[in-house]
């Protein structure tokens, strides 16, 4: 059968888990080669054991997305072993619990914690794997939030940030043919996600949606193929809800 994405390499940050997972076994179910990058050693390892029981391969990386000596060091590492890179998928980001609790008294520290990884993090990474972007004029999709079109909570803020990062990096890259698109999924069925919002404002916000049904990793992880696939290179310098239609109608009213 032919494959859309046999020869080409695929990283994703937060491979370990959720969204990225699921980001790694669609592009290995389309012939990828991925290259996965998070903190949690044993997750990014069964990524990698149900990626190889799908036919493909994948190398597994610790990188802290709060580091950047540690991102810059992936990307000289990575740079040596791949001239190019067709995909980056910039997933890894954290919640620190404060969509449930509020982000009063949270702390300049943790502030900068929640940018770095959410809102910075990205545009590191992508800078450093640039050139093998470059030579396979490649897409880089940052993984926003519905809640990025909220203003009422730290994790939105950093969201919302990311997303002027998008049309920043769009417009930066766009010299070496480098696309930059945001995916800004809704409420989306992960462990993380569910850990995140306490059940009565979970079914809240699914009642909220136009489409009644539970968005799945997997509806993400199809519109980032689209994303990256010949049918989608026309798609530069936006950000793509996907959220069964539940936009900007708030967490908390
Ligand atoms: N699930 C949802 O409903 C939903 C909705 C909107 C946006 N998102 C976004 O999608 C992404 C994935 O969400 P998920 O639900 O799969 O969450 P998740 O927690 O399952 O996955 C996130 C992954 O990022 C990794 N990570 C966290 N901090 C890191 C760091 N400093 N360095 C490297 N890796 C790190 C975690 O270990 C984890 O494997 C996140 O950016 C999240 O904000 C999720």
């Amino acid at each position: 059968m032919n494959k859309r994405f046999s020869g080409k390499t695929v990283v994703v940050t937060g491979g370990a888990a959720g969204l990225g997972r699921a980001h790694a076994l669609a592009f290995a179910g389309e012939g990828a080669h991925l290259v996965l990058l998070d903190i949690n050693e044993a997750g990014l390892a069964e990524t990698r054991g149900l990626i190889e029981d799908r036919g493909s391969t994948a190398s597994t990386h610790r990188v802290d997305m709060s580091d950047e000596r540690q991102i810059i060091d992936f990307g000289k590492a990575i740079l040596a072993d791949h001239d190019r890179i067709d995909v980056l998928i910039n997933n890894a980001g954290l919640h620190m619990g404060e969509i449930a609790r509020g982000f009063s008294g949270m702390g300049l520290a943790k502030w900068q914690h929640f940018f770095t990884v959410n809102s910075f993090a990205p545009l590191l990474l992508a800078e450093a794997i640039q050139p093998a972007l470059a030579k396979a004029k490649g897409i880089i999709i940052n993984k926003s939030s519905m809640a990025s079109y909220n203003p009422a909570t730290a994790y939105g803020i950093t969201k919302a940030t990311l997303n002027i990062f998008t049309h920043a990096m769009a417009t930066q890259f766009a010299a070496d043919d480098i696309r930059c698109v945001g995916i800004a999924p809704g409420l989306m069925a992960t462990e993380a996600a569910q850990q995140g919002v306490d059940p009565e404002n979970w079914e809240k916000l699914k009642a909220m949606q136009y489409v009644k049904r539970q968005g799945t990793a997997e509806d993400i992880a199809n519109l980032a193929i689209f994303l990256a696939s010949d049918e989608g290179s026309f798609i530069n310098n936006q950000v793509i809800l996907c959220d069964g239609g539940n936009m900007m109608r708030g967490w908390r009213g």
